[in-house]
């Protein structure tokens, strides 16, 4: 949603903080600011885009001897990307400056109390009021001054504070958004996400919602709502920030495609114990998985879509009902679930707001929860009883493909442990599913072969106004994701369809030149689609089909080129035939000039509703 960063120490602060806001930067990228605690007073350096514009800025007015600072990279949500928008946002009084990632939801009734009680308003954000309530609550105790703001906020928040007033120091808070303190030798920094502090530090400690801590060079002090101090648990990085680095790479997206195997490896290696997944020790009992009514999948966008493949595993695997909903549904759609079901929530960064409140919901409900987290410790890690962490090491591109592959081995396994667990899955059966499941590294590698034919095939279609993509069964659900690649990183408009529904009015769409894509990797139904995309070949579609049947060949009967992929069973499936639909969304967006690490609108984790 947005990155914010801190820092207090003795070394100067706007290097520090640039280099972390570079690295928040896919947390969004309408806006980016800096405020420095230089000899007593404020000193605020903000711009409209990118971060280099802001750094730009920073040469042009430096040099800065401030020791202490934040700094903010905005993904607009109140008030379009502007100089005067882009945080941090000052007080009235011009004492205090504040960067914020959240929505404030009462900031309109907090906005008018503020006028009438003589503040001006600036801008057309959210964000402003509370550093003017900030003003309005300090007496000279900074933590006692954002306890208090925070007491008039309703939303979301992880708020960086620091005044004129008390030069070295800064202090933060947050709720239902992400904040960690790096603790450096000396220096401590607090962000949004990780990446941003390893330049200070590998030790850090994730705040807890409403706990407020001051911070100077090398102090820290929590306390919680009520003021009572905090001991904190430190965390340490398990990765070094090359993990977090392009590597050579053109673009994050490209790395992290590649990355693939090794994050489905990761991800399988440490579950698998005798051949089968051991998933208890995570929260994941097989008493949890055998008393389960329902399980219930909730999780947002490629998360949801992973889902989906999970939806179809575990209940082909385990014979339970499974229902998948995207968690802006799940939470408002008064779900029946109670404390016989599973609640199964997915996501990436830990932090998508929908996602985490639909845990919330099914926890208030009494159903057991599990989450697929990438982020260790983030909101939904913490808050779920189980965590099935996918070791897929940081992922910076906002289009994801190495997480999502990895979401989906983590389901592979606990269908298999589910099956195991309901007595429909023997234990050689089992053993036999793991094997094929740790195959799937092999295979990727293998899929990686494509990489040259399918940016032949971008420079082919990447003028197309729409796109379609249809498949059966499994091979619909990764076509939910492929469309989803496409649109998100090409702006290209496209959709996915299960191709038996074409026939039902989607196909009146199709016209001599439209681009339809077709996923035809389960043989019990490859014949059905081959049907499907005859009649869109007859009306003059171009025909891309993804398969690994290989007894097809191209044919221009119903297809004009043919991507190849390794065989597996058809429930595995989606794992290999995503890669190729990955490269077809990455190449599209760079032969149409798209950001593909960072596109429009767009931010790596919506930590907004
Ligand atoms: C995927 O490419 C998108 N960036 C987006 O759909 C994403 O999957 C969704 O916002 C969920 O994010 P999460 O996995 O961090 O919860």
């Amino acid at each position: 949603m947005c990155g914010i960063v801190g820092f207090a120490g003795s070394r100067s602060a706007a290097p520090l903080l640039l280099q972390g806001l570079y690295r928040l930067e896919y947390r969004g990228y309408d806006s980016a600011g800096m405020a420095l605690l230089e000899q007593g007073s404020l000193r605020v350096i903000k711009t409209r885009g990118r971060i280099a514009n802001l750094e730009e800025k920073l040469e042009a007015e430096g040099p800065f001897s401030a020791c202490c600072g934040i700094g903010h990279t905005r993904w607009a949500t109140h008030g379009e990307p502007s100089d005067i928008n882009a945080h941090p946002h000052i007080s009235d009084n011009g004492r205090v400056a504040l960067v914020h990632n959240g929505i404030i939801e009462n900031y309109l009734e907090l906005r008018e109390m503020l006028q009438k009680a003589g503040f001006t308003i600036r801008t057309q954000t959210d964000s402003e009021v509370v550093a003017h309530l900030f003003q309005m609550y300090y007496q000279g105790d900074a933590v006692a001054a954002l306890g208090e703001t925070v007491k008039r906020l309703r939303g979301s928040y992880a708020l960086g504070v620091i005044t004129a007033d008390a030069p070295g120091q800064l202090v933060c808070t947050r709720r239902d958004n992400p904040l960690i303190i790096g603790l450096g030798q000396g220096e401590t920094m607090i962000a949004s996400d990780i990446p941003a502090i390893l330049a200070v530090t590998r030790e850090y400690i994730v705040l807890s919602d409403y706990q407020v801590a001051k911070i100077t060079a090398g102090k820290i002090e929590i306390v919680d709502q009520w003021g009572a101090p905090v001991a904190p648990k430190i965390e340490r990085v398990t990765w070094d920030i090359s993990a977090a680095e392009k590597g050579g790479y053109e673009h994050f997206m490209m790395k992290e495609i590649c990355e693939q195997p090794k994050a489905v490896q990761d991800t399988i290696t440490p579950r698998l114990k005798n051949g089968l997944p051991q998933l208890a020790e995570e929260g994941l009992t097989d008493d949890m998985l055998r008393k389960a009514r329902t399980i219930h999948i909730t999780a947002c966008g490629s998360a949801l879509h992973a889902g989906l493949v999970g939806k179809q595993l575990l209940e082909r695997l385990a014979r339970v009902p499974v229902s998948a909903q995207v968690a802006s549904e799940f939470r408002y759609g008064e779900p029946i679930i109670g404390p016989e079901d599973l609640c199964v929530v997915i996501s990436q960064s830990g932090e998508t707001a929908d996602t985490l409140a639909a845990l919330r919901l099914a926890k208030k409900k009494g159903a057991q929860t599990v989450a697929v987290v990438n982020v260790v410790s983030s909101s939904i890690a913490r808050e779920a009883d189980g965590v099935l962490y996918t070791w897929a090491g940081p992922e910076i591109s906002v289009a994801t493909t190495k997480a999502y592959s990895a979401q989906l081995a983590a389901l592979y396994l606990m269908a298999i442990r589910t099956g195991l667990a309901r007595g429909t899955l023997g234990e050689e059966e089992a053993r036999q599913w793991c094997k094929q499941v740790g195959e799937l590294p092999r295979l990727l590698e293998q899929m990686l072969e494509c990489r040259e034919q399918m940016q032949h095939l971008a420079s082919l279609y990447a003028n197309r106004q729409s796109m379609f993509f249809i498949g059966r069964g499994t091979d619909y659900s990764a076509c939910q994701e492929a469309s989803l690649k496409l649109k998100e990183l090409s702006y290209i408009h496209s959709e996915a369809y299960a191709a038996g529904e074409l026939k039902h009015g989607p196909i009146s769409l199709i016209e001599p030149g439209t681009l339809v894509i077709a996923l035809a990797c389960d043989p019990t139904l490859t014949g059905k689609t081959l049907s499907n995309v005859k009649s869109v070949k007859a009306r003059g579609a171009s025909v891309i089909l993804v398969t690994n049947d290989p007894a097809l060949r191209e044919n221009p009967e119903f297809c004009d080129h043919l991507v190849r992929a390794p065989i597996c069973p058809p429930l595995l499936s989606p794992s290999l035939s995503i890669l190729p639909m990955q490269l077809l969304g990455y190449y599209t967006a760079v032969m149409r000039g798209c950001d593909v690490d960072k596109p429009r609108n767009l931010a790596k984790s919506v930590t907004v509703e």
